[in-house]
């Protein structure tokens, strides 16, 4: 890509509240209220539905935060907007609250590409080994696991395994498998997965933009590329990387991860501070310059959430005995994530 294409790049202009926004808000906020439920929304959706969470006394979070604050609310019902694996592990967690997504279509290439009986063939290869899956899984991948983990903490609890000698069986993403091992030094076998979003992240690219806005920092998810990995500045979770964007002082920053997460970024930066999307194009590369949408992200709209609060449906279920198995290693994983951060 030229140096005026990758200065295109900059933040995208729809990561702004829509004008009919405070209609939806008042409208969808009176059924939440009515039904006695909250909306636990990930930042990966549109600014409309996060803003929504956030100003009906929901969440807007990571993965990690989401699941926290579903398993503590008070409320009966749960909607999730966000994908599937988060609504299973809320409805895990809080077996007695109704949990509703927003669009259960939502799926995850993660998930999708981690299948309960393969997955149960590659953990027979390795009997010796501590099972750790990412919570981008189904819940008959996460019944079959020790511990699950977001990217939030897998460096810490990948380190505290390790340090008790044991070695470790990763699934699915193998990107962020791959960073964690050169992290910790763990031995670690990986399973092949990937994030259809992160991976289209471009390294050379990106190197590129550096060169074209020197004064701006890299901020990366754990599931892109090695390459891209290793020009970022930070890497971490959604979160990890808002509240870097919000604390490192840098004139700008180039973000590689899904696009939704501009609105919190801009939210807390104010308008002075330039944001840039990564790279995704190249030679050989994807056709769009900037592909970092998740296409089951988007399910998430104010329209899609009215409907499901109106009419009922996309109701998780997760058969009991797998939710059981299931929610030991989820429970491990809070537990674990109260050790290493107690005030979150
Ligand atoms: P976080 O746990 O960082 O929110 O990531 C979830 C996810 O799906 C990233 O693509
Ligand atoms: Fe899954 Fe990637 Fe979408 Fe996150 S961005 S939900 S990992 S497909």
């Amino acid at each position: 890509m030229s140096a005026a294409a990758l200065s295109s790049l900059a933040c995208p202009s729809d990561n702004l509240l829509s004008p009919d926004y405070t209609h939806w808000c008042e409208r969808i906020g009176e059924q939440l209220h009515a039904q006695g439920a909250v909306l636990i929304a990930h930042y990966y959706t549109h600014p409309d539905v996060q803003q929504l969470a956030v100003d009906t006394g929901g969440i807007v979070s990571d993965s990690l935060e989401m699941a926290a604050f579903g398993r503590a609310s008070q409320a009966d019902t749960l909607i999730v907007a966000g994908v599937r694996f988060m609504g299973e592990t809320a409805k895990i967690l809080s077996p007695e609250k109704r949990v509703l997504m927003c669009d259960i279509e939502a799926t995850c290439s993660l998930d999708l590409g981690c299948d309960p009986d393969e997955f149960a063939k590659f953990r027979a290869r390795h009997p010796d080994r501590t099972v750790v899956v990412y919570a981008n899984t189904s819940a008959a991948v996460k019944a079959q696991a020790d511990w699950v983990v977001t990217s939030s903490i897998a460096c810490e609890l990948i380190e505290h395994l390790d340090a008790r000698g044991e070695k470790i069986l990763w699934a699915p993403d193998r990107y962020l498998g791959d960073y964690v091992r050169r992290n910790t030094g763990a031995d670690m076998v990986l399973w092949d997965g990937s994030c259809i979003v992160h991976e289209e992240f471009k390294a050379e690219e990106l190197a590129k933009m550096r060169n074209v806005f020197p004064n701006a920092e890299v901020l990366a998810h754990p599931e892109s590329p090695p390459g891209v990995l290793a020009v970022a500045d930070v890497v971490g979770s959604t979160s990890q990387l808002i509240r870097a964007a919000a604390t490192r002082g840098a004139d700008g920053y180039i973000v590689a991860t899904e696009r939704g997460i501009f609105y919190q970024m801009r939210r807390q930066l104010g308008p002075d501070i330039k944001l840039y999307e990564a790279p995704t194009a190249g030679d050989g590369g994807a056709a769009c310059r900037s592909c970092a949408r998740c296409p089951w992200m988007a399910l998430n709209t104010l329209e899609a959430l009215d409907r499901r609060l109106r009419s009922g449906g996309d109701e998780i279920e997760v058969p009991a005995e797998i939710a059981e198995r299931a929610r030991r290693s989820l429970e491990r994983m809070l537990d674990f994530r109260n050790q290493v951060n107690p005030v979150a």
